[in-house]
């Protein structure tokens, strides 16, 4: 009877790690080929989990007249996989095949009865990191410093508009470079909650 109880107890937890890996190893069959083109995964909004959003101020967009005043320009709504989120918070680290979205919309302000609300209004782009502890793709450009990086603009989802992550991208991420270049502030989930 013990040894039975033993034996299922081991299966089921051989059967979650197999599915905890399956959603994060299966990143570079689905989403990634051969030779390292990113493309933007389907469904995220649905089936990830939700990071936390970065809203952009009116007032640091240079735009005209009419887009001044209170309210957000654009806001940035980021996703993962929910066992990124697990893994992260186990490990304090990304897990290879992890995948960050970023989707950027544009965004509208008006009175509510809650007070002055921005919402998301059409999306212009996403921004798409895989992380990488493999160095797979070491002569594409798109790809290094532990992830492979693309941006995919509205209408395009399936090809990348950048072509080098080292001019396009790193060199903004520099002030997160020591959580592994991701801005962790903004995502209060990733910390073990109580
Ligand atoms: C102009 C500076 C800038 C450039 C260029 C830039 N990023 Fe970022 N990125 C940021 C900042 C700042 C954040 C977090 C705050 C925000 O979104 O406003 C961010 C967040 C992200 C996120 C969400 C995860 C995180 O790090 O918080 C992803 C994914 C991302 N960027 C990917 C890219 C990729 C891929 C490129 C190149 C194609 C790129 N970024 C280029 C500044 C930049």
């Amino acid at each position: 009877m013990y040894m039975k109880i033993k034996t299922a107890i081991l299966a089921v937890m051989i059967c979650a790690a197999a599915n905890a890996d399956d959603t994060l190893s299966s990143t570079y069959d689905h989403f990634v080929d051969e030779s390292g083109n990113i493309s933007l995964p389907d469904n995220f909004r649905r089936d990830w989990a939700f990071l936390g959003t970065w809203s952009i101020a009116k007032d640091d967009v240079e735009t005209s007249s009419a887009a001044s005043g209170h309210g957000a320009a654009g806001l940035h709504n980021v996703y993962t996989q929910r066992a990124t989120i697990d893994y992260f918070r186990k490990t304090g680290k990304f897990p290879d095949g992890a995948v960050i979205v970023k989707e950027l919309l544009k965004a509208a302000t008006a009175s509510m009865t809650t007070g002055t609300v921005s919402r998301g209004t059409e999306v212009e782009g996403w921004f798409v990191m895989v992380k990488d502890t493999k160095g797979r793709f070491q002569s594409n450009p798109l790809w290094g410093d532990g992830w492979g990086w693309s941006l995919f603009n509205a209408g395009q989802s399936d090809s990348t508009v950048t072509t080098n992550y080292k001019t396009e991208c790193i060199g903004c991420h520099i002030p997160a470079r020591k959580d592994d270049w991701i801005y962790l502030n903004g995502y209060p989930v990733l910390e073990a909650t109580p």
